[in-house]
């Protein structure tokens, strides 16, 4: 809506309403200096709440500043639902006379009570946005993830097709480095300009490097990626699983690989007795130089154990780019890499720097460090056997242990570790036929 249709509107409710209560209350209502489109329910809270240096200090010591701008409000989406739509629970006979005052600890817990409110009727919005990260991050203490209010006022709730002209602004106000990169990328760039919800949506933002759902989106736009990147890149299927877009399509990024700890059923079963002993591991590993090949198999073991079945828990490699902002440096895929030895050479840049993960409670991933030599070390075959494009040699030694551990001839620090690097190899192809048939 324009702000010339809106005052439109905003006269002919005037009009009616002034004409109404001028029928119920008589002209001195309607001649207040509060806005006549206001119900008399409304215009009695504002008696209060619209004077300017109302405040309460909370138990915390910060101030909540009471006003209610009676003008916005009557303009806005809500002014029909009144007040009370949302405020139910206040009760007029006690509510604002001394002696009643209420006891909130914060402003961020009242933020967040509050907010409850808008269940009652906005359901649908509601359930995606329990589905979102940000939700996992306010249920886990985050003091900055963003609230419904963050992006509607609740007092001059706009409609949505307002909103929409600054949604990227509404992204931005929190996530200012990457929203600068991405406006600069070719997706921001050319006429393009994507926008954050193209990818992330709106209410049910996901955590970014968890699932497929983002390679989901950009398939969903760019159909024919499969085809033409098969056109020179062998095997490219598994070149686009294993790589992340950005490694390639970001072309002056920093680059690692990173080891996500999975379970069979999915990547977030192992939460709950999982993360203490990732936690628990890693910070005995950052002292020394990072998580090695042998604490990652320990590690594994003893999640697999925690589970009861030996078989579920597992690591899938994934070569991707270290922040955020370089997600979001697309560039023309002239720029693009395609050079093989960047990536297929001993000692590549990219295989150097190695985290492993897993997901946390906030539903986004924990990570450590490993050390440099982990890709590469003979205690790690059994845990990243599914990775191993590490250069030539890397691919040799693998290869020989497997031929060895088929003829049986195992030379191994014991049989369990060439059995493990078997049925890895098991799994990744039972993997390879659930997500071709998907
Ligand atoms: C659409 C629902 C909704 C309506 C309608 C609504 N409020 Fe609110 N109100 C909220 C929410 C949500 C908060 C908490 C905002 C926050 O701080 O995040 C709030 C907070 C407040 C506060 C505390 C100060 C603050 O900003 O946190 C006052 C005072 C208040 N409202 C008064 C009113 C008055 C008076 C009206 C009618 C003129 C009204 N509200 C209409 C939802 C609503
Ligand atoms: C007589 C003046 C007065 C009126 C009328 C009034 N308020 Fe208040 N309101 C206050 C005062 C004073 C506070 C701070 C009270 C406190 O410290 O607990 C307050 C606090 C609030 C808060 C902050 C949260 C809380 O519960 O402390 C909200 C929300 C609120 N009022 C909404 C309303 C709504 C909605 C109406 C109309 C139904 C209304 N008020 C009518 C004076 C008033
Ligand atoms: C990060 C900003 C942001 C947050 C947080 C947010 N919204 Fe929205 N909302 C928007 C934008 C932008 C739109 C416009 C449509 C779109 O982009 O999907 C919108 C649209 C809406 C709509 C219109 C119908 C629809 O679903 O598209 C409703 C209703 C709504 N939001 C309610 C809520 C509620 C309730 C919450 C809290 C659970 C909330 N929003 C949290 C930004 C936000
Ligand atoms: C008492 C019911 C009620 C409550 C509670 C309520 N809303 Fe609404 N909301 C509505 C109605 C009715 C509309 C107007 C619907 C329309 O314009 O299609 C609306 C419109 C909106 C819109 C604009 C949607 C659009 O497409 O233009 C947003 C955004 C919104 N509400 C957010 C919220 C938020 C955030 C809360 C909680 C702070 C909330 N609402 C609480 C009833 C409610
Ligand atoms: C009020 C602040 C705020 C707003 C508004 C906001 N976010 Fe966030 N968002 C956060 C915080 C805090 C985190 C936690 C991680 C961080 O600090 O980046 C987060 C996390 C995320 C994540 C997950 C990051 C990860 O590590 O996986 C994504 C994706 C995201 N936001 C996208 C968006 C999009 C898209 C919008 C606009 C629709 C948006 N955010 C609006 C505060 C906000
Ligand atoms: C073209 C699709 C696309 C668009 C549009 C997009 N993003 Fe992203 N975003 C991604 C991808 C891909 C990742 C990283 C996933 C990964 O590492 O695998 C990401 C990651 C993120 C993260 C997590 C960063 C971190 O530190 O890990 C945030 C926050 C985020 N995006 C916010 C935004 C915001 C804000 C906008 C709008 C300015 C936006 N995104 C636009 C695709 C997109
Ligand atoms: C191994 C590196 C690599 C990976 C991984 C990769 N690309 Fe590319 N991509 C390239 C190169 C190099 C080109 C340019 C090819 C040419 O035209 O010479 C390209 C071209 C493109 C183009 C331009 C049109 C076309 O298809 O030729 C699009 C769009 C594209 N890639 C999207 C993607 C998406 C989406 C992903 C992730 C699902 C992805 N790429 C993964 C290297 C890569
Ligand atoms: C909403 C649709 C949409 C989504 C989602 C999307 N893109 Fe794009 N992308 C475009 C458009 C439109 C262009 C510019 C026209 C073109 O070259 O196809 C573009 C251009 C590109 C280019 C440059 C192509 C060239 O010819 O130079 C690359 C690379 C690219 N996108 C990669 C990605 C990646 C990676 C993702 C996911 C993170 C993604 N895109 C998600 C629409 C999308
Ligand atoms: C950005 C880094 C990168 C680039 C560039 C790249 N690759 Fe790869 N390649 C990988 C990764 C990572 C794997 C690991 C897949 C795995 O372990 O299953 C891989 C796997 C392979 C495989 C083995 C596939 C299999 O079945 O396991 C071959 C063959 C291959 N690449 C050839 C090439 C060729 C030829 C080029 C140049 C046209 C190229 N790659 C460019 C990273 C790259």
């Amino acid at each position: 809506m324009t702000s010339s249709q809106r005052s439109r509107l905003a006269a002919s409710w005037a009009t009616a309403l002034a004409l109404a209560l001028t029928l119920v209350s008589g002209p001195a209502l309607a001649a207040d200096p509060k806005d006549a489109t206001l119900s008399r329910e409304d215009q009695a809270c504002l008696e209060c709440h619209a004077k300017p240096g109302l405040r309460k200090t909370l138990a915390n010591g910060e101030t909540l500043p009471l006003y209610i701008a009676p003008q916005p409000f009557a303009e806005s989406r809500h002014a029909r639902e009144g007040c009370e739509g949302c405020h139910s629970q206040i009760d007029t006979a006690t509510h604002g006379k001394p002696g009643n005052e209420q006891k909130l600890a914060s402003k961020r817990s009242h933020a967040v009570e509050s907010m409850e409110t808008c269940r009652d009727c906005h359901q649908k919005t509601m359930k995606k946005y329990d589905d979102s990260v940000h939700w996992a991050l306010v249920k886990t203490g985050s003091a900055k993830a963003p609230l419904c209010a963050d992006c509607h006022n609740p007092h001059a709730t706009k409609s949505t097709k307002e909103a929409n002209a600054a949604d990227d602004a509404l992204c931005r106000q929190c996530h200012e480095k990457v929203t600068q990169a991405f406006t600069a990328s070719v997706h921001g760039t050319d006429g393009e300009n994507l926008e954050c919800k193209d990818c992330h949506r709106t209410h049910d933002v996901k955590a970014a490097t968890v699932g497929d759902h983002l390679r989901g989106q950009c398939l969903s736009c760019h159909k024919e990626t499969a085809a033409t990147h098969a056109s020179w890149l062998p095997n490219a299927g598994r070149h686009l699983e294993a790589v992340s877009c950005a490694a390639c399509h970001a072309p002056n990024a920093t680059r690692r690989v990173d080891l996500r700890i999975h379970e069979a059923r999915g990547e977030k079963a192992a939460e709950k007795v999982g993360v203490p002993q990732f936690v628990q591991f890693t910070s005995s590993a950052s002292g020394k130089g990072g998580l090695d090949g042998r604490a990652l198999w320990s590690l594994l073991q003893d999640l697999s154990r925690g589970n009861g079945d030996d078989s579920r828990t597992f690591v899938r490699g994934r070569l991707e780019v270290q922040t955020g902002v370089e997600a979001h440096s697309l560039a023309a895929k002239g720029k693009a890499l395609k050079d093989c030895a960047t990536c297929h050479r001993k000692g590549a840049a990219a295989f150097q720097s190695v985290t492993v993960s897993m997901i946390g409670a906030d539903g986004r991933p924990l990570r450590q460090g490993a050390s440099q030599g982990i890709l590469n070390s003979v205690e790690s075959i059994g845990s990243v056997a599914g990775f191993y494009a590490i250069g030539g040699t890397r691919i040799k030694l693998l290869d020989a242990l497997l031929v060895m551990a088929l003829a049986g001839g195992v030379l191994l620090p014991g049989a369990h570790l060439a059995m493990k690097v078997i049925s890895a190899r098991r799994r990744k192809a039972a993997d390879q036929r659930t997500s071709d048939s998907d």
